[in-house]
């Protein structure tokens, strides 16, 4: 495994790396979720590269990109044994050096759920992807379905820029007790840890509702916000159904939806979320 830290290293290393390419990009910090989309695509490609860069546009604070927990040694030891062919680590001077100016800005449904709450959010996401998509070059780029809307946008970007990417959306990786694997989820206490899952617990209560044939929006939130009030220590900045491709809520008789919600559990904030598909006729 090669593992390079600026953009002219990587675009020598690429340039010699068999077809299909797969790209996995991530903030570090690997657990089984990352690593999930790194197994997906070695097995789709003849090479896989991964990215490690916390990438400070993103974040709408400063303590929350500060706490964001780093461990690179560790990473690349997890990247090496899974079989991955290049690991890209730039730092921030390499990524946007002096002045850097362009922002690539996705409208309409960044406005909504992540985008209302984290200001400035999806327009780092979105510029730091474009950016990573010309360096590597990949022929398909693998995302987690734990970040529902992060997805959706790449997905608007790479059609509306003519990326020739495609990309390839994976299940959210989950605890035993349903907690999704999140490098925040090592900020909790043992207390914090303990109720954490109950996150999970209250979206599946409303998508055993939507099995059982309950259609009615309203009814499907409420199901989540009431299990999530049961319990005191979980501050709720939102839950949400809304229609999968356009991320605008739902409300009345629905025929599929991508249930969400955003919280707080101490000083930390968790998101979690659960598709409801169509029905098969
Ligand atoms: P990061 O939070 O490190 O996540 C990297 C990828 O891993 C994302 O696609 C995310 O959805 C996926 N992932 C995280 N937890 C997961 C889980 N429990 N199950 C399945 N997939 C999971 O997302 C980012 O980094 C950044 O925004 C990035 C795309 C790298 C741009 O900076």
């Amino acid at each position: 495994m090669q593992v390079c830290r600026t953009i002219e290293e990587l675009r020598a290393l690429r340039a010699q790396l068999p077809a299909p390419v797969g790209f996995v990009p991530t903030m570090g910090y690997l657990h089984a979720g990352h690593l999930e989309l790194v197994r997906r695509s070695l097995l789709e490609n003849a090479a896989t590269v991964v990215s490690i860069f916390v990438n400070p546009t993103q974040f709408d604070r400063k303590d929350d990109l500060e706490a964001y927990p780093r461990d690179v040694p560790r990473d690349i030891r997890l990247l090496e044994e899974a079989g991955v062919d290049v690991v890209f680590v730039p730092e921030v001077e390499e990524m946007y050096p002096n002045g850097f100016a362009t922002t690539v800005h996705v409208s309409g449904m960044t406005d909504v759920l992540e985008g209302a709450h984290r200001p400035g959010h999806f327009d780092g996401v979105a510029t730091v992807v474009s950016k990573l998509f010309n360096i590597v070059q990949p022929d398909r780029a693998y995302f987690g379905q734990k970040d529902a809307q992060q997805v959706v946008v790449v997905k608007r970007l790479v059609a509306d820029l003519n990326f020739p990417i495609e990309i390839r959306t994976v299940p959210i990786v989950r605890e035993h007790d349903g907690l999704a694997l999140s490098s925040r989820n090592v900020r909790l206490s043992p207390h914090g840890r303990a109720i954490a899952p109950t996150l999970y617990q209250a979206l599946h209560a409303a998508e055993e509702a939507w099995v059982q044939g309950e259609r009615r929006a309203e009814v499907l939130r409420n199901l989540v916000e009431e299990r999530l009030a049961q319990e005191p220590a979980i501050r709720v900045e939102y839950v949400s159904l809304a229609d999968p491709e356009t991320l605008q809520e739902l409300s009345g008789e629905i025929e599929a939806g991508l249930l969400s919600l955003a919280a707080w559990i101490e000083n930390v904030r968790l998101i979690d979320n659960i598709p409801l598909p169509p029905s098969k006729e």
